[in-house]
C-alpha cells in the first residue's frame, strides 16, 4: 500500500472510481509490476480488477489523502518508520533492546524527531491512525470535570485543533514526559504506554501528579 501512495501519478492518493492499469502506470511505474501489486491489492479488497480495467473499493479509498478516513499517512509511515526496524526483531529477543534503537543506531523518536519531514510524516501518520481508532469509541464518552487538559506526548501539530475551534486556546509545551508532565486537571496518554516496557510505562504514569489521579488512556 505505501508504494501504491508513494507512486508519483496523482491517481495513487486513490482519487479515481476507475481507470485501466495503463493509466494507473503512467507516469512513473513500470506496469508489469504495477499489475501484480494490484492483483494483490486486490486480493485483500483495496481494488476490483476486471480485465485491464481497476474499480476502487471502499477500503481502498481510505489511501487516499482527502478522505475523510483517510490512511495515507499510516501507509506512507508503516513502510518507512517501522517494517525495516521490525527485520531485526531477533535482536531484540536476544538482548531485550528494542530493534528500531540498534538498526536506527538511535531510540526511534530520537531518530524520528531529528529531521522535520520524518517528524511531520509520524504526526500524519497519528493523526490518521487515532481518528480510525477513535471512531464512535467516543461518542458518548465525557471527560471528567476540569478546564485544563494535557495530552500527554501529543503531536506538535494537529489540523484537527482548530476543527475543534481550539484554535488559540491550545499551548505546546515541550519536554521529556519521563521526567515531568505539565499541571492539568485532566491527562490524556493517547497510544502513549504501548511503546515502553513495563517499567518506563511506570515511569511516565508516576510523572503525572499524584493528586490529580485522573488519567484516561486510549
Ligand atoms: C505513538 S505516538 C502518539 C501520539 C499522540 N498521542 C496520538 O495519539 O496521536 C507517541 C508520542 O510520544 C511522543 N514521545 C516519545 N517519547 C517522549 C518523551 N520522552 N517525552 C514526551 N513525548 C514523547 C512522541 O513524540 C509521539 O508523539
Amino acid at each position: 500500500m505505501s508504494c501504491r501512495v508513494r507512486s508519483n501519478h496523482p491517481s495513487s492518493t486513490a482519487d479515481f472510481k476507475e481507470e485501466s492499469t495503463d493509466d494507473l502506470a503512467r507516469p512513473d511505474a513500470q506496469i508489469e509490476p504495477l499489475r501484480r501489486l494490484l492483483r494483490t491489492l486486490a486480493s485483500v479488497g483495496l481494488f476490483t480488477l476486471d480485465g485491464d480495467r481497476v474499480t476502487l473499493e471502499p477500503i481502498g479509498a481510505t489511501l487516499s489523502r482527502n478522505a475523510s478516513d483517510s490512511l495515507y499517512g499510516a501507509a506512507v509511515m508503516w513502510m518507512e518508520t517501522h517494517y525495516v526496524p521490525f527485520s531485526d526483531l531477533l535482536h531484540t529477543l536476544r538482548t531485550g533492546e528494542p530493534a528500531a534503537t540498534d538498526y536506527l543506531g538511535k531510540p526511534f523518536f530520537d531518530w524520528v524527531n531529528e529531521n522535520p519531514d520524518r517528524s511531520g510524516q509520524f504526526c500524519d501518520a497519528m493523526a490518521s491512525i487515532t481518528s480510525g481508532l477513535c471512531t464512535g469509541m467516543f461518542d458518548h464518552y465525557q471527560l471528567p470535570d476540569g478546564e485544563l487538559i494535557a495530552d500527554i506526548g501529543g503531536p506538535a501539530a494537529r489540523s484537527t485543533t482548530s476543527d475543534q475551534g481550539l484554535n488559540g486556546q491550545v499551548e505546546i509545551i515541550g519536554g521529556d514526559f519521563f521526567d515531568s508532565v505539565p499541571t492539568a486537571d485532566i491527562y490524556v496518554l493517547s497510544y502513549i504506554l504501548h511503546d515502553w516496557h513495563d517499567a518506563a510505562a511506570m515511569r511516565v504514569l508516576r510523572s503525572v501528579p499524584p493528586r490529580v489521579g485522573r488519567e484516561l488512556e486510549c
